[in-house]
């Protein structure tokens, strides 16, 4: 049972599903193939063998770990939206090789695993939706191994030259592009606003901090309207 909140995002992705990765690679101008590519590839350094892909939303990031490491590793695809993962569950039928990916639907604010058990929790474009993003990120380092990362891709408070063209884009060109392909041009104002209003490199490392990690570290990438944040587990 979601929260009054957690359900009008759960509605929200339902209502744009079916054009969400088409939709994704236009307002990105593809850039975002990119983006998933140097979060696999940071956590594919780690090695795991157990990974749980929070937010998995159509799965891209599920695939892309899939493929990096070949058939030795399981990863659990979690989102509490099931026609998202109904995206993501006919693209496994029609890619070979992705058996090891088990996607399920469920709260990453209340996981049903136990703890210390993932090598690598990775999540696109999720944390930014959580109701409580302190819960959210404690519970993900409760399931992580001591020792074990967390990857975040998300968006971030762009280099200050860039802002002003960036806002302009969030503000009117993004809601007016996504309202002409999804119909729901609300569905990407509430985004961008949540874009607008999500905290910078710093704050994020900070926020991971005081939810248990050890250690954070984050890099920015395309003018750093987008970061990779990459927390520990205290061993
Ligand atoms: C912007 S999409 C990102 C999807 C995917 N990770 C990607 O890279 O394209 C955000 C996803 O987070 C999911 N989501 C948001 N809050 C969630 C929560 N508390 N538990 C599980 N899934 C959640 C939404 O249903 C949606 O599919």
């Amino acid at each position: 049972m979601y929260t009054p909140i957690a359900s009008k995002v759960e509605k929200m992705f339902s209502g744009i599903a079916k054009k969400y990765d088409l939709l994704n690679h236009i307002l990105s101008l593809g850039i975002d193939y990119y983006w998933r590519h140097v979060l696999v590839k940071k956590a594919t350094k780690c090695n795991p063998k157990k990974i749980l892909d929070l937010a998995t939303g159509s799965g891209d990031v599920a695939f892309k770990l899939a493929k990096s490491l070949k058939n030795d590793v399981s990863i659990t695809a979690v989102d509490f939206c099931q026609p998202m993962l109904n995206l993501a569950i006919k693209k496994q039928e029609k890619i070979s090789n992705m058996d090891n990916i088990n996607f399920i639907q469920g709260d990453a604010l209340n996981l049903d695993y136990g703890d210390n058990y993932y090598d690598v929790v990775t999540i696109a474009f999720g944390v930014r939706n959580f109701e409580d993003r302190n819960k959210g990120l404690r519970e993900i380092e409760r399931v992580l191994k001591p020792g074990g990362s967390l990857f975040i891709l998300e968006f971030s408070q762009p280099a200050t030259c860039f802002r002003p063209i960036y806002f302009i884009y969030l503000k009117y060109l993004l809601p007016m592009i996504a309202g002409i392909i999804s119909k729901d041009k609300n569905a990407y104002k509430y985004l961008a606003g949540t874009i607008e209003s999500f905290p910078t490199k710093a704050i994020l490392s900070e926020q991971l901090l005081q939810a248990g990690f050890t250690q954070s570290n984050a890099i920015g990438l395309t003018f750093s309207t987008v970061s990779i944040h990459q927390a520990i587990k205290a061993i």
